[in-house]
């Protein structure tokens, strides 16, 4: 059979440009999304009598034996016929012959194309919630066991104050919990149907959107036939909640690196999430973060490529458009991946705690509170800050930290020292001293660990109603 559209053509399609310009390398990922939105179309056109229920019938039926055949992979895609709507359409109009030509009355490829991109993405947001809660389950757990391990926290990668490890890793809790948030905002938008805008002005037959709408559990309807056909935004929120997921896994990332260094030597990764030297017998090396930092770029380049290909783009579908899917699988795939190891990786990481306590007693991260110390004297504070400054310089020039100093030492640079500076150096205090909302207290990190656990299984549960409502 030739093209479905090649009534008004003379001329076989150039074989180049049938390549050039198919889809279906890539789009047979939307096959069960396509036969799906089919379905309702079908099921809807019969209900307005635009169909009669025989033909209806058999169309349903031919649908569901061609998505069988994908599952089975027992089709052969063809380039010549171009994309996935075409593909699907022309198996079935093999298998039921021409009444399979009825399918596509009342639609066109540019509303069904969108619509199969929106109940994709909506399934796979609903995973990402589903991982990124994983992955906070794995940090929360380490953090659990790390509520009495002291390690400096830096700024400017400069020792800084001391910090529990447990508050550290809650960071990234928190961080990831937004992203959730962000995925799950998005789902109404994602959520909306194109289908029944036509090519770009609606269609003439008696269509119900509303009926096609509730078949497919969306919540509504694109308002604009021109917005339904050319809006993307779905995408680009999606794109660019990925590149904050993935610029905040390779902030952690970086931090495993580091902290796996012989120079840190904070945490040891699992031998299965690490591999070796090809001529250093020696060498573990820290694969899985260094690729996930790596592949940051990409799912970037991702948002950037199709924020590029919609500038300027006249209202309403052009073929630019079909730019719109290599960058959105590949950066599924490429989360899919990073999120899938990150759980496992922390949940098995190991905690040097001898490390990272011999670390904090070997610097000057209680400074800040010997300074306090001071202020609670009287001092103004930036006094107290130069007569702090100028005992650490004295103590890197006899090549001492502040708890090796004595009495008579710390008087030195002001009287108002007294016995008590050395319970208020120890580690312990200063971490604890810190006990505001959202510090690092042990007592403030384990209240934000039980409100952060509360917060999870409020996601656990969205996930639920949401993976059955996206199916
Ligand atoms: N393969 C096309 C795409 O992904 C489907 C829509 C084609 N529409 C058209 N009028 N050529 O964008």
């Amino acid at each position: 059979m030739s093209k479905l559209w090649g009534g008004r053509f003379t001329k076989k399609t150039d074989q180049l440009v049938e390549e050039y310009t198919a889809s279906i390398m890539f789009d047979k990922e939307l096959a069960e999304e396509d036969v799906q939105g089919s379905l309702a179309h079908v099921t809807m056109l019969g209900k307005q009598g635009i169909l009669p229920a025989d033909d209806v019938e058999t169309i349903k039926q031919g649908l569901t034996r061609v998505l069988e055949k994908v599952r089975k992979g027992e089709i052969e895609f063809s380039v010549s016929d171009e994309d996935i709507h075409m593909n699907i359409e022309k198996t079935l109009i093999d298998d039921i012959g021409p009444v399979g030509g009825k399918l596509h009355t009342g639609r066109s490829r540019n509303d069904q194309v969108a619509t199969d991109m929106h109940l994709y993405l909506r399934k796979r947001v609903v995973e990402f919630v589903e991982l990124l809660h994983k992955l906070q389950a794995a940090l929360i757990e380490q953090a659990k066991a790390n509520l009495d391990t002291i390690v400096p926290g830096y700024t400017h990668l400069q020792r800084a104050q001391p910090i529990l490890f447990a508050h550290h890793l809650m960071a990234y809790v928190s961080m990831f919990g937004r992203d959730a948030e962000r995925l799950q905002d998005s789902y109404k938008r994602i959520n909306t149907l194109p289908l029944g805008a036509g090519a770009l002005a609606g269609t003439t037959f008696p269509i119900d959107r509303h009926f096609v709408a509730s078949q497919l559990g969306f919540d509504r309807v694109y308002e604009n036939s021109l917005d339904a056909v050319s809006d993307r935004d779905f995408i680009l929120e999606f794109l660019s909640h990925a590149s904050i997921i993935m610029m905040h896994l390779s902030r952690l990332s970086e931090e495993l690196i580091l902290w796996s260094s012989t120079e840190f030597h904070f945490v040891e990764l699992d031998d299965a999430f690490c591999t070796g030297s090809s001529i250093m017998p020696q060498k573990k090396n820290p694969d899985v973060p260094e690729l996930v930092r790596g592949k940051t770029g990409r799912v970037y380049g991702n948002l950037i490529g199709l924020l590029t290909v919609l500038k300027s783009l006249p209202l309403a579908y052009n073929k630019d458009m079909q730019e719109d899917k290599e960058g959105m699988f590949d950066t599924v795939r490429t989360l899919q991946g990073a999120l899938q190891l990150f759980a496992p990786m922390i949940a098995t990481m190991k905690v040097n705690k001898d490390r990272m306590r011999q670390a904090v007693n070997q610097d000057f991260s209680n400074a800040t509170d010997i300074a306090d110390f001071l202020v609670g004297k009287g001092l103004p504070f930036r006094q107290a800050h130069e007569v702090i400054g100028k005992t650490v310089l004295y103590c890197i020039q006899q090549n001492k930290y502040l708890l090796d100093l004595t009495l008579d030492e710390f008087k030195q640079f002001s009287d108002l020292f007294d016995d008590r500076i050395y319970e208020v150096l120890q580690p312990e205090q200063v971490v604890n001293a810190r006990n505001v909302y959202g510090g690092t207290a042990r007592s403030q990190v384990a209240e934000a660990i039980a409100r952060a656990e509360r917060e999870q299984d409020q996601t656990a549960a969205w996930v639920k109603e949401y993976s059955e409502r996206s199916q």
